[in-house]
């Protein structure tokens, strides 16, 4: 049967810090299977546990006598086995290094791992083909310093919360196993050791290419914020870029459903009606019957782009525009006031304010001309707004139409001058308004009281000045090459009436106004320097 030896006596002493009497043999099963713990191991343990507390098996209680008798077997066949240089002394290592047949089973033996003697400091179960997860139990031996798991083929989450258990362990090798990779979470645990602990583990291939992956999850995720408050600033900036475009719901909500009640005009091209904005801003908004095509919706896209830049009194502010496929349309500002044809027929203004439009819209005329010379508008009577704080506007733009060449500006600019000092309605096209053109000629210079709008007051220096404005108009009119000034010209012809304008003008609204002509005066007369 079993026999009891001095050494293991002596090996269990040191191990346990205690005198059991233990029978030992040859394999450990064996001894597993067969030994009994003594009759006394019960006071022994007490004792012991007296003696020096933190042996492990003193934390549990009630004791499992039978277990921790089991560990005293183990432990002693593994001191053995592993070559430890006197197990009665000390016990430092667990070296199952390429022992595939004896090291599972060792591993096996839980009850022994949860007694681990606290002498051990080092473990080596490498080269031993263990599967599966990562042997846990080892980490009861919370005391050691090197833990060597390399050539294994450990798979699994790596239970990297527990190594913290393991605070002196300086020496660890998992490589050549087959961990699943772990989560960057705990990127500290691998500051601890260095990527020859990880060789082809399958956890990180090594330690900087982790740090890489560790700096660029630290550096992206605030690079990934950055970049989404960027595209929602950029989203802003955009939405902001194009506030210009409406889309037909904004319209239809606007002009509550483009009732007839907030249609105000309709020609040949388009319906136009007066919208109020979800802000409370009022609009007109102009809807194209035509359906465009591509090209032209492109175009009319181009020139919107350009109105909606367009900034000057004289001019109404160009708000957006929708170019949905079912709906093209052009929104402005409302503009409170009546058309300048109605204004001229209907409230026969003074000379003065009649000079004030002329000035105001040629101011309008200037700018587009000197900033935009590529926009078309319209000079027509009836397509001009005067504001009811006195401010002429020009209000259509010529969209789609690029041919409004500087002739027929000027053509129409001068028109326009003639339909304010007679009142006469130019025909609508060009060739057949002979008939005004040729009466104010045919007035023009002996006789200019009889084109003179009858209904005003005709003193000498009215006519002396609405004179100078026939004859500039009629300039204006004569298509017939080189004659009619230049837009350059006109400009500076303009701002030397408006000075004339400024010398005869009173009030404090006309004062006012006539230096806001002053100022476009300079600024005509320094380009005409330049
Ligand atoms: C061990 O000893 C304690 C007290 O010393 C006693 O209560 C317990 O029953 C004993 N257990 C066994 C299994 O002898
Ligand atoms: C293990 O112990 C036996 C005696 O019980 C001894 O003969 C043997 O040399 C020991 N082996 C090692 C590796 O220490
Ligand atoms: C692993 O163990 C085998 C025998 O089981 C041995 O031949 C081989 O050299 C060992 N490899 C290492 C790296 O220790
Ligand atoms: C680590 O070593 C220190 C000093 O040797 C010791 O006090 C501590 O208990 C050890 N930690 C563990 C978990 O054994
Ligand atoms: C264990 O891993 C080694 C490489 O480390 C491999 O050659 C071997 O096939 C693996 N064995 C099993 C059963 O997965
Ligand atoms: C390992 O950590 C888990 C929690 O992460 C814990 O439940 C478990 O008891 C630990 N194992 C050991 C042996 O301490
Ligand atoms: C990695 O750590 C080991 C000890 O764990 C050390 O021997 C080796 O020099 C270290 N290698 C590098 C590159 O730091
Ligand atoms: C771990 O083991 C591998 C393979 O045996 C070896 O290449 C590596 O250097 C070892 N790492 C350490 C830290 O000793």
């Amino acid at each position: 049967m079993a026999s009891i030896s001095a050494d293991s006596l002596h090996l269990l002493t040191a191990l346990l810090s205690i005198s059991i009497p233990v029978i030992f043999t040859a394999t450990v099963v064996e001894d597993l299977d067969n030994l009994q713990p003594p009759p006394d191991f019960n006071s022994t343990i007490i004792n012991n546990c007296l003696r020096n507390p933190s042996l492990r098996y003193c934390n549990s209680t009630p004791f499992d006598l039978h277990q921790i008798f089991k560990s005293t077997i183990v432990a002693s066949h593994l001191c053995n086995i592993s070559s430890n240089p006197n197990c009665v002394e000390s016990f430092p290592k667990i070296d199952l290094h390429s022992q595939p047949k004896i090291a599972p089973l060792y591993l096996s033996f839980t009850f022994f791992w949860k007694y681990c003697p606290l002498t051990i400091l080092s473990i080596d179960l490498s080269n031993n083909s263990l599967k599966g997860n990562f042997p846990t139990d080892v980490f009861y031996c919370s005391q050691i310093q090197a833990l060597d798991l390399s050539h294994n083929n450990l798979s699994g989450d790596l239970p990297i919360h527990n190594f913290s258990l393991l605070e002196n362990l300086t020496f660890l090798n998992l490589s050549y196993n087959d961990f699943t990779e772990c989560r960057i979470s705990d990127s500290h645990f691998f500051e601890r050791f260095n990527s020859t602990s990880f060789v082809r583990s399958g956890l990180v291939p090594n330690h900087k290419e982790f740090r890489i992956k560790a700096v660029l999850l630290l550096v992206g995720f605030p690079v990934l914020v950055l970049v989404m408050v960027v595209f929602w600033g950029w989203l802003c900036f955009f939405r902001r870029r194009n506030r210009h475009m409406f889309t037909p719901s904004i319209l239809k909500a606007a002009t509550d459903g483009f009732s007839v009640r907030n249609l105000v005009g309709r020609n040949g091209r388009a319906s136009v009606y007066r919208g109020v904005l979800r802000d409370g801003s009022e609009v007109r908004v102009e809807i194209y019957l035509d359906t465009m095509s591509i090209e032209n919706r492109r175009r009319f896209v181009e020139h919107c782009k350009i109105l909606v830049q367009l900034q000057h009194k004289n001019i109404v502010p160009v708000l957006g525009w929708c170019d949905s496929r079912r709906l093209m349309a052009i929104v402005t500002e409302w503009v409170d006031g009546q058309n300048i044809e109605t204004w001229l027929s209907t409230c026969n203004p003074p000379w003065k304010q009649r000079v004030q439009v002329i000035l105001g819209i040629a101011a309008g005329v200037c700018y587009l001309h000197e900033e935009w010379p590529q926009v078309g508008y319209n000079l027509k009577t009836r397509n001009m707004m005067l504001s009811v704080d006195g401010e002429p506007l020009i209000t259509r733009f010529k969209l789609l139409d690029d041919h409004h060449s500087s002739t027929k500006k000027t053509y129409e600019f001068g028109m326009f001058m003639l339909e304010i000092v007679t009142n006469r309605r130019a025909a609508k096209e060009l060739e057949k308004s002979v008939d005004i053109v040729e009466w104010v000629k045919s007035n023009y210079p002996d006789n200019v009281e009889n084109v003179i709008d009858k209904r005003m007051k005709k003193r000498v220096e009215i006519v002396s000045e609405a004179a100078e404005v026939l004859e500039f108009g009629l300039t204006c009119i004569d298509v017939s090459k080189s004659h009619q000034p230049s837009w350059d010209r006109i400009c500076d012809l303009l701002s030397d009436i408006s000075s004339t304008a400024i010398s005869s003008a009173s009030g404090d609204r006309k004062t006012s106004r006539v230096e806001r002509g002053g100022r476009d005066r300079q600024h005509v007369h320094h380009r005409g320097v330049e």
